[in-house]
């Protein structure tokens, strides 16, 4: 093969990412972030997506939101204008590559010639090309453009306005946690396997750990830590279920809760299923799951039919217990409300382009109107665990206070209150009350 062909085989490689074809990947990335725009979530815009490219554009999407506002405002050294968001997205796709810690890394030709080859080809963008190209070789050559604090960076105002208002002095360190990707963590389950032989099964399929520091792993005894994502087909035995797939923080439900056998549980917001099942691997409880989405509780479904394991599935609205309770009372009640989700931004960065400030009191509302009402469900002595993967004091710390001036025989438990987003886990809020006897 003569020199050329080979620099030009070179060449075509190396604009293959994932098996994927990089201008195609950049197409479907700013698909998704379109659909974000228009309102729909990635997960959403994910699930319709072909598979074709799809864990690529899943990539360059996720990171071309999670730098977006540290993008906008570098933005700004370099073009003087307003630009329409079809072309800012595609800057954003492929500048969120030129930060030193994406996942996503290209040779910087390459780049160019596919983020160009990528505007020409939607009418939407096509006419922008030659901006494009200027732009981008532009922060190319100028990297220290990209060094932006996060103090600078062009946040949604209701998520500064919030998190200043709540972290008037950690704000920035809990911004800058999220620029980091999240680890991916396993729950073994306890029905079919324990941590130390997982762990070796890991190690014969080549998988690395990390250890989990005691003051955690002691929070999440089922919990291990991979040191690179996998895809779940890679796990040993995860089709068998011997794990699953769930943050470190999420798996601390389970053991604050810590079920007894024969007791009766309500899981009451418990799609995808994941502390539910959690929960059954834990002990043989008499569980009650209810959601109120169909489609979600699917998700439920393939989850305990995967791990072996059953419980009574009711779709129906925790604020209406006329349809799904039927007089019955619980010795405890997961309630893992809806909410703002800002604990979880790091896995996923469209929640800030999503919300708008007026959510959160939206929000607060429909948290006291679900466990007002399932508080009737519990038993005298029962006990229910308050969750939200939220940061935010008024999904927390707040409703707690609320529940215990306006639930007149509540009593607040220990727990562990407020856990913001760190190396390990994710942000969540763990509130527990009782019902007086
Ligand atoms: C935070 S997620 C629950 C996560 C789940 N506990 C887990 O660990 O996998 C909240 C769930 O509550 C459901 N939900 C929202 N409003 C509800 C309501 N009024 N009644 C029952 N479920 C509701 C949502 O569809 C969503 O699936």
């Amino acid at each position: 093969m003569s020199l050329e062909n080979q620099i030009q085989n070179q060449e075509k490689q190396s604009t293959k990412v994932f098996g994927s074809n990089l201008c195609e990947s950049i197409l479907l990335a700013a698909d998704f972030l379109d659909q974000v725009r228009q309102g729909s979530s990635l997960t959403e815009a994910l699930a319709k997506a072909p598979s074709e490219n799809r864990s690529a554009a899943q990539s360059l999407s996720f990171e071309a939101l999670r730098y977006k506002p540290k993008i906008i405002e570098a933005l700004k050294q370099f073009i003087n204008k307003a630009i329409d968001p079809e072309v800012e997205d595609i800057l954003l796709i492929a500048i969120s590559t030129l930060f030193k810690d994406s996942m996503n890394q290209y040779a910087a030709h390459t780049l160019v010639n596919e983020t160009v080859n990528a505007a020409q080809k939607s009418i939407r963008t096509r006419y922008a090309k030659g901006l494009i190209n200027a732009v981008l070789r532009r922060v190319i050559e100028n990297p220290q453009a990209l060094e932006i604090t996060v103090e600078d960076a062009q946040y949604p105002a209701w998520w500064v306005k919030n998190l200043k208002k709540s972290y008037p002095q950690t704000f920035q360190p809990i911004l800058e946690t999220y620029l980091k990707p999240a680890k991916m963590f396993l729950r073994v389950n306890s029905r079919k396997s324990d941590v130390q032989t997982y762990l070796k099964k890991l190690a014969l399929a080549e998988i690395e750990t990390i250890e989990i520091p005691l003051e955690w792993q002691q929070l999440a005894p089922c919990c291990i830590a991979l040191k690179n994502s996998v895809p779940v087909n890679k796990l040993p035995g995860f089709m068998e279920g011997e794990v699953s797939v769930q943050d470190l923080g999420a798996q601390m439900a389970a053991g604050l809760l810590a079920p007894k056998r024969s007791e009766r549980y309500l899981d009451a917001c418990a799609a995808p299923g994941g502390k539910a099942s959690h929960l059954l691997e834990l002990e043989d409880i008499d569980l009650d799951v209810l959601e109120i989405s169909p489609d979600r509780m699917v998700r439920v479904e393939e989850g305990f039919k995967r791990l072996q394991l059953s419980a009574h599935l009711i779709i129906g609205d925790a604020c209406d217990s006329s349809t799904w309770a039927k007089g019955k009372l619980y010795d405890a009640i997961l309630a893992d409300v809806p909410c703002s989700a800002t604990g979880i931004i790091r896995r996923h960065p469209d929640i800030l382009y999503l919300r708008r400030g007026s959510d959160i009191a939206e929000l607060q509302q429909l948290q006291r109107k679900i466990v007002g009402e399932l508080w009737q469900s519990l038993k005298p002595g029962g006990r229910m665990l308050y969750v939200t993967c939220s940061i935010l004091p008024q999904e927390g710390e707040s409703q707690i206070e609320w529940f215990l001036e306006h639930l007149k025989d509540a009593l607040r438990l220990e727990s562990l209150g407020q856990l913001l987003p760190n190396d390990w886990h994710d942000g969540f809020y763990y509130g527990m009350l009782e019902k007086k006897k």
